[in-house]
Order: structure tokens, then sequence, then C-alpha cells
């Protein structure tokens, strides 16, 4: 038989119908359901990095109906103030509120937490979920790569200034986002934060942000240890946002085609409130959730980098805490 017969073999057509099917079916499975957990927020206080729109906006639309007073800390005063509105809309929950903050500038994450910590009192429950990918390389006014500003730094700076507030807090939860490409970075190279050597590409840029994270929460799990605070770090699963703005046209119209088999932001955001919400990650820290619902402990491929934490090179150098 010719190849181009097989494959317009009938077997191969049902084939391809029930791989479709399967992949279409997986997008959606979760052994966690958020409306099937009755944890109630009265009290606690939330922040959620990226709130504007996609992951960010939906998690913050869960926290706020929980009843936790949700600080959605945007760059965008326009975005954020329309995600605002539409959450308490949708919520009636009068306590949710729009904080600016760009993670990519150190001095508006200090801003930030400044602010925050003059305002509120405690801090039961942090997301670092901002991110981008697809951006060239650049180089902040501040000396930090863009990319890795956004995912890395900003978090990491942000996590540290808030850290007092959480243990005074705790019980408490930091959780970072991530993504499954994180797997496709071998290792971690700490000239990439500041540009000193330049990643081969934007993706190779965006895969080693993820390792970061889960690299960062890993350490900084441990470092927590016996405080009531835990962080865990998650892959959201391949998710129809608007994540792939900065990619090109065709990149886009790809994503697009194919979005009929991803998760929308809704679906995207249980992995992330599986670790900020759910009772059965009571007392867990150090995790991955890889978007299946089911935690998994990472295992350390590499010792981590002598000087990662100390980020001697950066202007992060005058951490709050000596993490
Ligand atoms: N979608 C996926 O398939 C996927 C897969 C794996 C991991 N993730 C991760 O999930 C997280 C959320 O992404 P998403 O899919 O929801 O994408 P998205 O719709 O593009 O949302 C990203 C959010 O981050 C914000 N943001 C970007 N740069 C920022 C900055 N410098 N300061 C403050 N906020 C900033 C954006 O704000 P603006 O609206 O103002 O730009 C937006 O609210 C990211 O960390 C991403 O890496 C996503």
């Amino acid at each position: 038989m010719e190849v181009g017969t097989l494959f317009f073999h009938p077997f191969w057509f049902i084939c391809s119908l029930a791989l479709l099917g399967m992949l279409w079916a997986r997008r959606r499975r979760h052994t966690w359901r958020p409306e099937a957990c009755p944890v109630d927020l009265s009290g606690k206080t939330a922040i959620v990095t990226g709130a504007s729109s996609g992951i960010g906006k939906a998690v913050a639309l869960d926290l706020a109906r929980r009843n936790a007073r949700t600080i959605l800390a945007c760059r965008s005063r326009e975005k954020g103030q329309a995600a605002a509105e539409e959450i308490r809309r949708a919520t009636g929950n009068p306590q949710v509120h729009l904080r600016l903050l760009d993670v990519s500038s150190m001095a508006s994450v200090r801003d930030f937490a400044g602010q925050f910590l003059e305002e509120e009192k405690q801090l039961h429950i942090l997301v670092n979920n901002a991110g981008v990918t697809g951006l060239p390389f650049a180089i902040t006014a501040e000396g930090l790569e863009l990319t890795f500003a956004t995912n890395v730094s900003g978090a990491f700076l942000l996590t540290n200034l808030l850290l007092g507030t959480m243990i005074a807090s705790a019980p408490a939860r930091i959780v970072n986002v991530s993504s499954f490409r994180h797997y496709c970075a071998r290792r971690v190279n700490v000239k990439f934060l500041t540009g000193e050597e330049q990643p081969k590409n934007c993706s190779q840029a965006y895969d080693s942000t993820k390792l970061m994270n889960v690299i960062f929460t890993t350490e900084l799990a441990r470092r927590l240890q016996g405080t009531g605070v835990s962080a865990n770090v998650l892959s959201p699963g391949i998710v129809k946002t608007e994540i792939m703005r900065h990619f090109s046209w065709g990149a886009r119209l790809l994503f697009k085609l194919c979005s009929i088999f991803l998760r929308n932001a809704r679906e995207g955001a249980v992995s992330t409130l599986y670790c900020a919400v759910a009772k059965e990650v009571d007392g867990i820290s150090g995790c991955l959730q890889d978007g299946l619902g089911i935690c998994f402990l990472v295992h350390q491929q590499e010792p981590l980098p002598s000087n990662f934490f100390g980020l001697e090179m950066m202007p992060l150098s005058q951490l709050q805490y000596d993490l």
C-alpha cells in the first residue's frame, strides 16, 4: 500500500478522531474542582500578581468569591480597574482592590510592597502569577534582562519584602506559577538574569525563567520550614489566554487554531487555586503541582548555583530578608 493511501485509511481516520477526542477530554480533567471546595477565606488577605487577564484574573475571581480581601496587583490601571470591577460585580465582594505593580521594575515592586505594608496588617496568600514570553532580549533601566525581571526577579523581591508579614499571619501560602516548559531548561544560568549572557532565543529565556521559579520555590520552602508559611509551584497546563501576545501572527494563529484543545482561563486556574486554597495542601510545601491535581515532590536534579539566592551582581542585593 502506498504511504499516501495508508494515511487516508479509515483506521487512521478513526485513530486520529479518538486521539483528538482524548486530548479534548483531557484538557479539562482535574482531580480537584474549585467549585466543590468549600474553603471560605473571610478575614484572609490575598495578592494575585498579573490579575488583569487570563489565569490571574480567574484566580482572583475565585479568591474573591471565597470572601478574601483580594488585591489585584496589575501594571495597567485601566485593565486592572476593569478586572476589579468585573470581579466585584460577579462576586458581590466589595473587598477587591487594585494596586499598581510592574513586576519587571524593582522600584515598582518596592513601592507596591511599601504601600501594602502600610495599609495591610496581614497576608495569607501570595500568588506570583504575572509572566511573559516571546519578548526580545532587552535590558531594563535597572540593569536586568526584561523577561527574567518579569518572571523571576520581581516575584523573588516581592516575596522577600512580604515574607515577614506572611510569617506573622501564618498559616499562609506562597504560590508560584511556573510552566511545564521548565522541563525544557536543562540548567539555570544566573548570568541570564542581568543579560551578562544571552539565551539563544525567547523560548530558552522563558524555559529558564520557569525553571528558576521551581528552584526558587523549593529553596524557599526549605528555608520556611517551621514558620507555617508554605511555598508551592505549579504548571497550569496549556491555557487559552493572552500569553502569546508577543509572538508572530503565525504562531498566534496556530495557537488559536489549537485552542479548542486547550483549557480556558477558568480551567487553567485550577492548579493555582489548588495550591492556594485546597485543604489537601495544608502543611505541604516545596511541591510542584503539574496541572493534574496531584502534588509531586520536586527532585532537585542539580545543586543550586552558590550565588543564585545571593544575587550579588544585581540591584536586588539589599533584600529585606537574607534568603
Ligand atoms: N497560558 C499558558 O498556556 C501558560 C502555560 C504555562 C504557564 N503559564 C503562566 O501563567 C501565568 C499567567 O499567564 P496567562 O496565561 O494568564 O497569560 P496572560 O493572559 O498574558 O496574563 C499575564 C498577566 O501577567 C501580567 N503581566 C505581564 N507582565 C507584567 C509586569 N511586568 N508587571 C505586572 N504584570 C505583568 C499581564 O498584565 P498585562 O495585561 O498588563 O500585560 C497579565 O495580567 C504566567 O506566569 C505564565 O508564564 C501560562
